[in-house]
């Protein structure tokens, strides 16, 4: 059986996003929709899913037209989604067996088993490779738990499609695997799966076919199989992407940033490294490796009292103006949380850092505050319909991307991105890529953490390993590959022994 949208039509105000969309999906199969941010692809399964309504065009199940005005006809019609943002999903404050099966609470008879709920609650956690108590609190839960809660209460009601909306882009490799697994089992099982990511190695790993979206429109459908990355791409893009420039690895002796037995609060524990003026230096680390809590304590976030040393001058930076001061600045990871004001516009959000410099005698002035944001939207290609658009409601990557540009014109001379690439389409990547760069030219210093272990080595010049908390390995980037690296973030020997986690010097 077949899911069929035709012709869709969205716009919102005047910006039309979706124009005449055709998407078809079948039962039994994985399928891949892809496109660059903001082209559309949440959009149109929020359509699907009942979330959001289209101006015109039609949904058909088979040969049945069907209506899909709710999430709750949505469901009905036996199509679930796990939503980009799957927070908002759940009801943070129910447990884990009161959210799975939230439907019977909210619509089910008056009278009913708690017992033989939670029973049943278990029974479908357990069919998505969920182990945990009942009776844990949902907001307690890790972000890939409460993906599997969101698919175990869609599959608790019978669905037959099921849309994963960038479900990826929070996961460890090992969580990857596990949804990815599941997947798999579902298919097998005669469930449509539609898929989003920007990672094309997951589209050729488990998707059977592919749609791309470009500018609201229907570009290219497909086999995955009879398609080459650089078909893929091009569809996404509209053009060839440009190759980013190879660089010879740049050698800079002047240390920059120097931290010594520097206490990271959160994880209880003291890192030591150098970071030279000019170089990127990437940390390489999984999820929960530590990245984040080191960057976090770098800039001031988390009240460390030890001190750094930054061109032979020291500093305690036990709060985020004082990092400021110091020139260290921090793109932080979770874009929603930390990493831009939703409610305000895009201009206000950029113009944040480099209020200073847009002010006189006490008055914004509001023309630079345009001009400031129209340069970093043009810089990142940021899809807004303008600069005064509310952040919240741009595409997932597109704020990302914001969160970025916001950073790019200040004085700071020390840079933490913290897993910046998260969510954001293969163009974006490497514009990023080219502005780190520049960076670096300009004599700055750049800490990279990252789990995705491939972007060190077109971007870093050294690379220090996370482990646990701690530093197991300096390699420089010309000296290392994928697998080495790889077997040391996940706390393997290249030489085949397991490492007793002792720190490099
Ligand atoms: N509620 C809304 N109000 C106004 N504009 C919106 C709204 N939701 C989405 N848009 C706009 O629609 C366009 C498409 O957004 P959408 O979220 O569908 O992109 P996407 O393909 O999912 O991108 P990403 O890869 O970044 O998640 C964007 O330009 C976005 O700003
Ligand atoms: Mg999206």
């Amino acid at each position: 059986m077949t899911l069929q949208m035709k012709r869709i039509v969205k716009s919102f105000h005047e910006n039309k996003v979706l124009k005449e969309v055709d998407f078809t999906v079948q039962k039994g199969e994985i399928h891949a929709l892809l496109g660059v941010n903001g082209a559309g692809k949440s959009t149109l399964v929020k359509i699907l899913s009942g979330q959001l309504q289209s101006d015109s065009g039609e949904i058909k199940i088979g040969e049945r037209l069907v209506s899909l005005s709710s999430p709750h006809q949505a469901i009905d019609a036996g199509i679930g989604i796990v939503v980009q943002e799957v927070d908002t999903a759940l009801f943070p404050e129910l447990t884990v067996a009161e959210n799975v099966s939230i439907h019977e609470l909210v619509q089910g008879p008056a009278f009913f088993s708690r017992r033989e709920r939670k029973k049943r609650a278990k029974e479908w956690l357990e069919r998505v490779g969920l182990n945990i108590s009942m009776d844990r609190l949902v907001s307690e839960c890790r972000l890939s738990e409460k993906q599997q809660i969101v698919i175990a209460q869609a599959l608790a009601r019978n669905v037959q499609f099921l849309i994963l909306d960038e479900p990826t882009a929070p996961l460890s490799e090992v969580e990857t695997k596990a949804l990815f697994q599941l997947m798999i089992r579902l298919k097998d099982s005669g469930v449509g799966i539609v898929f989003i990511s920007h990672r094309l190695p997951e589209i050729r790993a488990i998707c059977d076919r592919v749609t791309v979206l470009r500018e609201g429109r229907t570009v290219l459908q497909s086999e995955v199989s009879e398609l080459t990355d650089d078909q893929i791409v091009e569809a996404m893009l509209g053009k060839q992407l440009l190759a980013i420039q190879e660089k010879s690895p740049r050698q800079s002796t002047t240390p920059l940033l120097e931290v010594q037995q520097f206490y990271v609060p959160k994880l209880d524990k003291s890192v030591t490294f150098t970071l030279h003026e000019g170089e990127v230096l990437g940390i390489a680390g999984l999820v929960g490796s530590g990245k984040t809590e080191i960057a976090r304590a770098l800039a001031g976030q988390d009240k460390s009292s030890s001190l750094v040393t930054i061109r032979a001058k020291h500093w305690k930076i036990k709060h985020p103006r004082k990092a400021i001061e110091a020139g260290i600045c921090l793109i932080p990871e979770e874009r929603r949380k930390e990493g831009v004001l939703v409610d305000f516009p895009v201009d206000q959000n950029i113009s944040l850092p480099h209020l200073d410099k847009i002010t006189q005698a006490g008055w914004l002035d509001r023309r630079k505050e345009r001009q400031l944001a129209e340069k970093v939207i043009e810089q990142l290609s940021i899809r807004t319909s303008s600069s005064k658009q509310s952040v919240g409601l741009l595409s997932g990557g597109n704020q990302q991307k914001v969160s970025i540009g916001r950073w790019l014109d200040t004085d700071a001379s020390i840079y933490l991105f913290d897993e910046p690439t998260k969510g954001i389409d293969i163009g974006a990547k490497v514009d990023v890529f080219s502005i780190i760069s520049k960076l670096a030219e300009e004599k700055k210093g750049i800490l990279y953490f990252t789990s995705e272990l491939n972007e060190l080595l077109t971007i870093a010049d050294r690379i220090l390993v996370l482990y646990d908390g701690r530093f197991i390995a300096e390699k420089r980037t010309n000296e290392t590959t994928l697998e080495e690296l790889m077997t040391l973030a996940t706390g393997g020997n290249p030489d085949g022994t397991e490492h007793r986690g002792s720190e490099c010097p």
